[in-house]
């Protein structure tokens, strides 16, 4: 999907849904948290914590490695997980579905097994909303190969401009990589066009998932990516744990990013087998326990039905919105006619640290900083930005008292 179709009739029931997830009835300061930092991570529903509780309790073995029952249940559970991972992408087969650390990992690896086919000239697209992490493993590659990374700019409303994005595709073009969803400005850029621009041109595409699936319904299929990398943190499932989706014709070329047990067939001193994907990618004893937690993430995600979960999100970020344009000499960094859930601002005279440190004061959590994503400050010149980013279980009362924080702040300063 490019961009959520618009529900106007929100199904969710936020007062049931927040009973679901223990942390939000925390305080800090003596104060109700107000979470509004679900960008960089998000809260766990109970039922992952249990899940993941569960396995360490009652299921704790290792996986693939024996024939004894609690070895076959951890196995079922993981393996299990890796299917509901590819049914909330839609991917064709759970071969495809790669268990790792997150995205991070995910293209690291994709760009550690392309590099042989990279030589010097080549180029790699990516955008000026990249993450970090969409960058520097590109960067790094082309310090290995000679290869050069190509950007395309955005515009001030902080879309790509597609038509300087078609001018960058010429005969040198090896890949694209760009980003689904951004997190630093919530521009939902239009993925599918991109990779069918490139599919004309022979180009294969990655697509950094990481702020698009807990959001709006993704169908790797429909998109025809190569790859697609996500993150369990940022779905409500535990940190350390990821998966990428790639192509199996693509995962059969790739060779393996690290060696050790699991990943083999056979090993002699004389050389070594790799066993087949997903497993060549997964050297080592995984991240067992977070691959259950993600795979009961999923459930719970789908549990509340992903296009009632962008109905409900698409509501309280219009709410947010209208309230900060209310906001004298407050800038939002990011007004793509297609967003997600991500409101980025400055405001005038007032460092965004000291944004962050009064509304924590006050119980209030969200980022601030360059939210790893300097060419985007870059970009809009300026140092950072203050980030409140929405979810499903977030309301329009914790956004009421967001934005009465930030008239204290700007009494502060004024
Ligand atoms: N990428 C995460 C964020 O946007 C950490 O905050």
């Amino acid at each position: 999907m490019d961009s959520p179709g618009v529900i106007t009739q929100a199904a969710l029931d936020v007062d049931r849904v927040r009973q679901d997830f223990p942390i939000l009835h925390e305080q800090v300061y003596g104060i109700d948290l107000v979470y509004l930092d679900n960008a960089a991570t998000t809260q766990k529903p109970r039922t992952v914590i249990e899940a993941v509780t569960n396995y360490y309790s009652v299921g704790n073995a290792n996986v693939h490695r024996a024939v004894h029952r609690l070895s076959q249940v951890a196995t079922e559970a993981y393996e299990g997980a890796r299917v509901k991972v590819q049914r909330l992408i839609n991917a064709a087969d759970s071969r495809e579905i790669v268990w790792l650390r997150g995205v991070t990992e995910g293209i690291n690896l994709i760009a550690n097994g392309l590099s042989a086919q990279f030589k010097p000239g080549d180029e790699i697209v990516v955008s000026n909303m990249e993450h970090h992490s969409n960058i520097v493993p590109w960067q790094m590659l082309c310090q290995r190969t000679g290869a050069v990374l190509r950007v395309i700019p955005i515009d001030e409303s902080g879309q790509l401009e597609m038509d300087r994005f078609e001018e960058l595709l010429g005969p040198r073009t090896k890949l694209v990589s760009v980003v689904h969803v951004s997190n630093a400005l919530g521009t939902v850029n239009p993925v599918k066009r991109i990779v069918d621009l490139a599919h004309e041109r022979g180009i294969p595409v990655v697509i950094d998932g990481a702020q698009c699936v807990q959001h709006y319904p993704v169908d790797v299929q429909e998109l025809d990516c190569e790859f697609y990398a996500i993150s369990g943190h940022k779905m409500y499932a535990p940190t350390g744990i990821g998966a990428l989706y790639g192509k199996a014709d693509w995962l059969e070329r790739l060779p393996p990013y690290q060696g050790g047990g699991d990943m083999i067939l056979s090993v002699s001193f004389e050389g070594t087998t790799y066993n087949e994907i997903p497993f060549k990618f997964e050297a080592g004893t995984p991240h067992i326990a977070g691959a259950i937690g993600m795979g009961a993430a999923v459930d719970y995600l789908l549990s509340l039905g992903l296009e009632n979960i962008a109905s409900y999100e698409h509501d309280l970020l219009e709410y947010a919105t209208e309230q900060a344009l209310q906001i004298p000499g407050l800038q939002i960094v990011g007004t793509a006619d297609k967003k997600s859930s991500v409101l980025s601002f400055t405001i005038d005279r007032v460092h965004p640290h000291d944004i962050g440190t009064i509304l924590d004061q006050q119980g209030i959590a969200i980022r601030t900083g360059h939210h790893c994503a300097q060419p985007v400050m870059d970009r809009y010149q300026i140092p950072a930005t203050a980030r409140i980013s929405l979810c499903f279980y977030n309301t329009r009362q914790e956004i009421d008292a967001a934005f009465a924080a930030l008239r204290k702040v700007q009494e502060v300063f004024s």
